[in-house]
């Protein structure tokens, strides 16, 4: 029976999803994007998953890129529904109600980097480089590269990381804001992306997703409704179990427990 291209593990409350297909530094063929997919959508629906982290397997990649060995032959019109799958597959997870965390534990490259970027958070292993290097293949980014690099460090270092299509180290990334934080090894990255991942799964999960949804309204909409929806969404809050939860908790210095209703 042929390996699993990703696996998925469960871990408490933290649903664990791992690009696996060490041997080509994780590079995303349609079968990786699909099984990606399904299970994002996995953890989305299941009522006990309150957090995603999202890793490769193996201490090369996260994912080195689209797979280039489907490159060859391809024209415009036979492209067009993989990279759609692929921007689909950063749009879902960047909808999800549920935070991603991305723990980055390799090379994050093209596509690799471009899933990483839809996360909500990235952590990094001191040995992760990141690139959009599509311009050296002679193409440019097509799961939203172009769209979120800027929004997340700027337009002037994104183009610059685009149009040269050089590698970045873990640290030049966290310099500038591409990444949270970076561990000194894979396994203290596993490590502190699952103790964040933990942590979040005790927050209460409706302000978790409102926030989610609030902030990343920031791109999208006019000041005026990203500051109504806002208002909305922090009203929403006050008709929860959790705010009551919450409140008491603090007011009676205890620690809360949120039931995520
Ligand atoms: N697509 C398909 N296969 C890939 C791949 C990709 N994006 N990235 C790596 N691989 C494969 C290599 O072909 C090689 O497979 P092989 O052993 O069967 O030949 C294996 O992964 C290891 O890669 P290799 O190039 O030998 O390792 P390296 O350490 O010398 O270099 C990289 C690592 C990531 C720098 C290099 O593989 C690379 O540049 N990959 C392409 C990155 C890219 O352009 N991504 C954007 C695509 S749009």
């Amino acid at each position: 029976m042929s390996e699993e291209v990703v696996l998925y593990e469960t871990i408490d409350n933290v649903a664990k999803i791992t690009i696996n297909r060490p041997s080509k530094y994780n590079a995303l063929n349609s079968a990786v994007r699909s099984a990606l997919t399904e299970m994002m959508k996995n953890a989305e629906n299941d009522p006990n998953i309150r957090v995603v982290m999202l890793t490769g397997s193996g201490d090369k990649a996260f994912a080195a890129g689209a797979d280039i060995s489907g490159f060859p032959g391809n024209d415009s019109k036979t492209v067009r529904p993989a990279v759609e799958m692929g921007q689909d597959l950063c749009k879902y997870i960047e909808s999800m109600s549920k935070p991603v965390i991305a723990a980055i534990n390799g090379f994050a490259l093209g596509g690799g980097c471009e899933i990483a970027m839809a996360c909500d958070i990235r952590y990094a292993s001191a040995n992760a480089k990141f690139g959009q290097p599509e311009i050296k293949l002679g193409i440019i980014p097509g799961y939203g590269g172009t769209v979120r690099l800027p929004r997340l460090v700027g337009l002037g270092v994104a183009k610059e990381l685009v149009f040269v299509g050089d590698n970045i180290s873990a640290e030049e990334a966290f310099r500038i804001g591409l990444v949270n934080k970076v561990f000194d090894s894979i396994d203290a990255l596993l490590e502190g992306t699952m103790e964040l991942a933990n942590k979040l799964a005790t927050r209460p999960g409706i302000a978790l997703k409102l926030a989610k949804q609030s902030l990343n309204n920031a791109w999208e909409m006019t000041l005026e409704k990203n500051l109504g929806f806002e208002v909305d969404a922090f009203c929403e809050t006050f008709d929860t179990e959790d705010k009551e939860e919450g409140v008491d908790a603090f007011l009676n210095k205890r620690e809360a427990k949120f039931s995520h209703k």
